[in-house]
């Protein structure tokens, strides 16, 4: 059975929750290999309504796997709590592993998170605040604490002790807040550790195993391919490596163990935080489709910037990750629509470009070039066979493929698990 991957193509919140829940039916192992809480991931399913922001979708399957791999970063308060939560709705968690090379987010991570957006003002990249980016640079600094710190409280406390010097100095000096405490933190992780010890173990040879056994393993991405750390509208990016690339070295994974890559695009944009977004509606229409959408943020709950599918951005998703197929979601959402915009180049100063700018300067002055599609005007929502589309909504689709370069395999037409179209077989 083959490993896919199932990468957000456009800036995050293209509903990979509901993909990934819905191909975890059939999968042996679902695991997270980048991001942390600031993903948030709707899931709605017999259980009950979630916003899994850690746990991997794959949970609700009573046979499948979960592993939160070496690439994301863990908030343990926000872990136990999700457990919690699941438990609480008859999920059993006992098949959650946690890998002990995952780093930890730690107080200090979300204070700094907050005080540097404050200190950037106009500039703020518009964080989930949730201590990602803090945590991240720790990683590489070469100062973090990561799961299997937990496991050794003596080692911890030397360390924690060494890095909150650190921290305490940029906080009373840069900052000019209040120093933290290290024996509190050191005594609210040792409890965290205490409940999360037996989640915590090496993880990679748990995927080995599963990989010798020929299982079906789902990589669940988080955020999107232009949130990615390289490949995004830096510096509007999360810390981490969104892209397909994100699952190999955040799992301990070779690329030749890869089967199949699926990017998933909604029908049309949306962007929650600061940053270029070509195809943006500023109008009754961007507001439309945030309130018929509810384009709320799953994490933070601030409103997200709507536009049209921006085709440009999409192809080089697509060739980023070289996407073997791809899911559409949300295509009900267009279904009242008179007409659809799909942005097809950017005019820029006069000239016309065809690709996605390095250049956040450029972004931001792109111009969309749009092609206008009439819209199907009638419900689709109970529709479950491609020809059963109406014609305009079929070449609405046809035209996304095209111009993103990627087949469509799936396409989500409601929220619910029964609500999609599969146009051809993933697993
Ligand atoms: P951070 O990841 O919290 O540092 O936020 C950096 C940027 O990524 C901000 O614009 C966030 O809004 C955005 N972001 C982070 N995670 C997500 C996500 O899961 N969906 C959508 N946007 C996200």
């Amino acid at each position: 059975m083959p490993v896919v991957a199932i990468i957000g193509a456009q800036w995050g919140d293209e509903g990979k929750g509901k993909v990934v829940d819905l191909l975890a039916e059939k999968a042996n192992m679902v695991v997270r290999f980048s991001g942390g809480p600031n993903a948030g991931h709707t899931v709605i399913n017999p259980y009950g309504e979630f916003r899994l922001h850690l746990t991997p979708s794959g949970i609700f399957n009573p046979g499948a796997v979960c592993l939160i791999g070496n690439g994301v970063v863990i908030s343990p308060s926000v872990l136990l709590a999700e457990v919690e939560e699941l438990n609480k709705h008859g999920v059993d968690t006992s098949r959650l592993f946690i890998s002990d090379r995952a780093h930890l987010i730690m107080p200090y991570h979300t204070l700094l998170d907050k005080l540097e957006e404050e200190w950037r003002g106009s500039k703020a990249l518009g964080t989930t605040r949730s201590g990602v980016g803090p945590a991240y640079m720790d990683k590489v600094a070469r100062l973090g604490i990561r799961a299997g710190d937990l496991l050794d409280p003596d080692g911890l406390l030397n360390r924690l002790r060494f890095i909150i010097e650190q921290k305490n100095a940029i906080l009373t000096k840069v900052y000019e807040t209040p120093p933290l405490s290290s024996d509190e933190i050191y005594h609210q992780y040792c409890q965290y550790g205490e409940r999360l010890a037996p989640f915590i173990c090496e993880t990679q040879p748990i995927l080995q195993q599963a990989l010798g056994r020929k299982e079906a393993i789902l990589l669940e991405g988080a955020q999107g391919t232009l949130l990615d750390i390289d490949f995004g509208t830096y510096p509007y990016v999360t810390s981490s490596s969104s892209t397909v690339g994100g699952a190999c070295v955040g799992l301990g994974l070779s690329p030749t163990c890869i089967d199949g890559i699926i990017g998933v695009f909604k029908s049309y944009t949306t962007r929650v935080g600061a940053g270029p977004m070509p195809t943006e509606l500023r109008d009754e229409t961007g507001e439309w489709i945030r309130q018929r959408a509810h384009e709320y943020g799953a994490t933070t709950g601030r409103p997200r910037r709507c536009g049209w599918f921006d085709a440009v951005a999409a192809r080089y998703s697509t060739h980023i990750n070289s996407f073997t197929g791809a899911a559409l979601t949300r295509l009900d959402i267009l279904d009242e629509l008179a007409s659809i915009k799909i942005c097809t180049g950017y005019k820029v100063d006069d000239n016309i470009l065809d690709h996605f700018s390095a250049s956040v300067s450029i972004l931001e002055r792109c111009e969309p070039i749009y092609e206008e599609l009439k819209g199907w005007q009638s419900p689709i929502t109970d529709l479950r066979h491609f020809d059963d589309l109406p014609l305009l909504a079929q070449s609405y689709v046809r035209r996304i493929e095209e111009l993103a370069d990627c087949p469509i395999h799936l396409i989500s037409v409601g929220p619910r698990r029964e609500q999609t179209i599969i146009v051809r077989p993933i697993l």
